[in-house]
Order: C-alpha cells, then structure tokens, then sequence
C-alpha cells in the first residue's frame, strides 16, 4: 500500500519534529498497524504506555499490535491488563513527584483489600520466575565485544576476591543492558548468572505495574527479599523503561512510589547484600528514570547489537537443531542475507521454513525435511524487526545524547549506513 506508506512517512517525519507529541505518536501506531507494519506500531505503543500504563485504548491497539508482530506473550499481557481488575486504590502518603530517594518503607496501609501475609512468597505465587540458568557465556553465539566487555566490568573484578575489595565501590549498582529487542538481553542476563553459578530472578516491571495500583512496591520488595534468601543471585529487571517515563512522574504517583522502591533496594543491596548482583534490561534507554542512572545504581551500560554472523549461524543452527533437515541446508548462506535480523526474528524465520516443509508432509503424507529452498524462500518474505528501532533510537541518539551514553550505537548506525 503506497498510500499508505506514504502518510506513515509522513507521520514519522512530524513525529520526529514533535516526539513528545502522544496523539501524533498514537495515530502513527494506528496506521503502522493498518498497513501492516506491526513491529514498529509495537514500539509506540510501549512508549506511550511508558506514561500511560492502564489507559484502555492503548492497551487495546498494543495487544493487536504485539498479536499482529507474533509477541503473543506480549498482547497476552496487554490483554489481560485490559481485564476487569480491582480499583485502584489511591497512593496515600505518596511522596512528592521529585522526591527519588528515601523512599519511606510504605506496606500498603488501610482497607485490607490485598493479601499481606508476611509468609507470601513471590515465587510460589507465580508471578516471579526463579531459577538456576545453566547457560554460559560459550552458549550465547557470537558477540564477542560484548561478552568482552562484560568480563572486563563484570565478571572479572566480580572473580577475583582482591579486586572485589580494592574496587568495591565502583563495583556495586546494577549493570543495564539496552538494545534492539530480541538481540539477546535476557539471554545474556541468563549467562551472566550461570558464570556467576547464581540463582536468577526475572521480574518484568510492566508486569509488576500491571498488577494492582499500590502493590507493585510490596511486590517489588517481596522479589528483593526472594533473592537475597537464595544468594548468590542475579536480580533480573526486565523492562526498566516502564518505570521511567521522565513525562510521567505526575500523573502516575503509583510508578513514582514504585521507582522509590525500587531505589531503595539498589541503595541497601550494597549494604545489605554481598552475593546480590542487578540486572537491568531495556528496549528504550531513554527512558528509563534519570534517577535509576545515578551512580551506584544503573551507572553501568552495555549494548546490546542484533546478532553478528557468528551469532546468526549459532542461533540458525540451534533452531534448526530441533527439526528434520536436508542435507543441503547451507546455514551460511542465510546468514549473509541476515543482516540487522535479531534473534527472534531468526527462530521465526526457521519457524516459516519449517512450515514450509511441513505443508508438503501433509500432501504426502511422509516426513519431509526443511531444505535449502525452503530457508531461502522463508528468508526472501522476512524483514529486520529492528529496523524500527533503530530509526527510533537514531533521532535519540541523535539529539538527546548526554555524555556521549549512545556513542556505540551512532558508530554502529554510521557502520551500517543507517
Ligand atoms: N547471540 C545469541 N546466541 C544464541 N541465541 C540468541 C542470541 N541472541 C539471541 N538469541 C535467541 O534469540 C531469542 C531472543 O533473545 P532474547 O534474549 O529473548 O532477546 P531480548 O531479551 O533482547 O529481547 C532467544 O530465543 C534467544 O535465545
Ligand atoms: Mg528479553
């Protein structure tokens, strides 16, 4: 659809001119959806739900929007978000908008309306992932800038006890990692923790602001306390933008109340817990909370790029692994035709040429394996869904970089041509 090809341009051209513009934003996700440019109707929705996380309309489009990009988990969540839910109560005490530190300790107080039983465990309510990753490093393929540079910040002085001691105060705060989505950051965070022979704590934030207004901070805190108790572990928070829409802070005290909490713990974690290390992980570092970079909490970063070749042929062997194939598959071949794709859009891929083959057993009748033509054809019909990313991430870096935080991706950007 040309048309429409051409409003989106232009919608995206004022965009960039007005980006704080919310209804302009809006209705450039309505037409990207409409012309079938889902990915990137995803990402505005989430940018808008960044500073308007229960507004029904968009919650609405994001879940049509992350069923139509193939994130059923995502539209799952939007959907439900959607769901009859309790009324919000209102914040009491809340502190004021600019207030990001010294949270007051606040359990929810008066009307009783939510379980507060000091023995309720995150984990054994479902909504917390725990477990003991054993993936390494060596499994996350490619990559090896980054895992260099996550051995010389993190893990390295993390090692060796004598380091620990000397740069003890540089080493505390949480390390985020930001990039493209589907490029590896929670498999990464998952790698990390199994070098670290650590227990893994996953916790999306947007899940834990979905939950009723008042008990995300408790649940925040529950998480915490979960973690400590199974120490050494790694605190993995995904999402962190949600949190931090720097617009936001006045109409939304219950996300302020949350970013205090969340202050809190990463304040007492060097006090209190030696065998504690965080996580963070985001899709829209700019916007994640100014509070949440000062020093000794998100001061650290590390971006995280779509998958290079070594990566793409890691990640189209592993995919492959799992179904029957010819055996003239020639996996570096897609790989050169790969450029930009991220790792989900790599397992879909797989998944197309799969179906492919798939389609012919069903005439025949007989198992039928996925072959060369098969990968090549599913590749012809693919596209990067980090495309729109990027273009986002470009006018960012762009025109909002402060101190040089997004030098990586423009020398990325000028690599690529982009
Ligand atoms: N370098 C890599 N090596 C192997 N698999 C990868 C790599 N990068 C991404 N993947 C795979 O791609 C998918 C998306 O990765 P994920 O870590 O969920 O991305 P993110 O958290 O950045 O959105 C996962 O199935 C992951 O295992
Ligand atoms: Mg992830």
């Amino acid at each position: 659809m040309a048309e429409s090809r051409g409003l989106n341009d232009a919608l995206r051209d004022a965009l960039e001119r007005e980006p704080d513009n919310d209804g302009l934003r809006r209705h450039l996700a309505e037409q990207e959806l409409l012309s079938g440019d889902a990915p990137a109707a995803l990402l505005h929705c989430r940018h808008l739900l960044g500073s308007d996380p229960g507004d029904p309309g968009l919650l609405d489009l994001a879940a049509r929007a992350a069923r139509a990009a193939g994130d059923e988990t995502a539209a799952a969540r939007y959907a439900a978000a959607l769901g009859p839910r309790p009324p919000a109560p209102p914040a009491p005490g809340a502190p004021a908008p600019d207030d990001h530190r010294d949270a007051p300790q606040r359990r929810p107080v008066g009307g009783g309306s939510w379980d507060d039983d000091e023995d309720d465990d995150a984990a054994d309510d479902g909504w917390l992932d725990v477990d003991r990753p054993m993936v390494r490093l060596d499994d996350v393929g490619g990559m090896e800038q980054v895992k260099h540079r996550l051995q010389l910040s993190f893990l390295g002085p993390l090692a060796n006890p004598e380091l620990r001691a000397s740069y003890g105060a540089q080493l505390r705060g949480g390390l985020l990692l930001w990039g493209p989505p589907g490029c590896g950051k929670t498999l990464i965070a998952r790698a990390l923790a199994g070098e670290l022979g650590a227990s893994f704590v996953s916790l999306g934030i947007s899940d834990v602001l979905d939950m009723w207004v008042g008990r995300s901070e408790q649940n925040l805190r529950d998480a915490f306390d979960h973690a400590r108790r199974s120490s050494p572990c790694v605190v993995f928070l995904d999402e962190l933008d949600a949190l931090g829409q720097k617009r936001s802070q006045l109409r939304h005290s219950g996300v302020r109340t949350t970013v205090n909490q969340l202050l809190s713990e990463l304040d007492g974690a060097e006090r209190d817990n030696d065998g504690l290390f965080v996580l963070g992980a985001t899709n829209h570092p700019w916007d994640v909370d100014t509070a949440l970079r000062r020093p000794g909490r998100f001061d650290r970063s590390v971006l995280v790029l779509p998958p290079d070749e070594p990566a793409r042929a890691a990640i189209l062997r592993g995919a492959l692994q799992t179904r029957p194939t010819a055996d003239d598959v020639d996996v570096d071949e897609i790989v050169g035709r790969t450029a930009l794709f991220s790792g989900a859009d790599l397992v879909r891929l797989v998944d197309d040429a799969t179906e492919r083959a798939m389609e012919r057993a069903v005439r025949s009748g007989r198992v039928d394996p996925v072959t060369r033509s098969d990968l090549r054809a599913a590749t012809k019909q693919a596209r990067p869904s980090t495309t729109a990313w990027f273009d986002v991430a470009k006018s960012y870096a762009t025109f909002a970089d402060e101190g040089g935080e997004y030098d990586d991706l423009l020398d990325y950007l000028r690599q690529h041509r982009r």
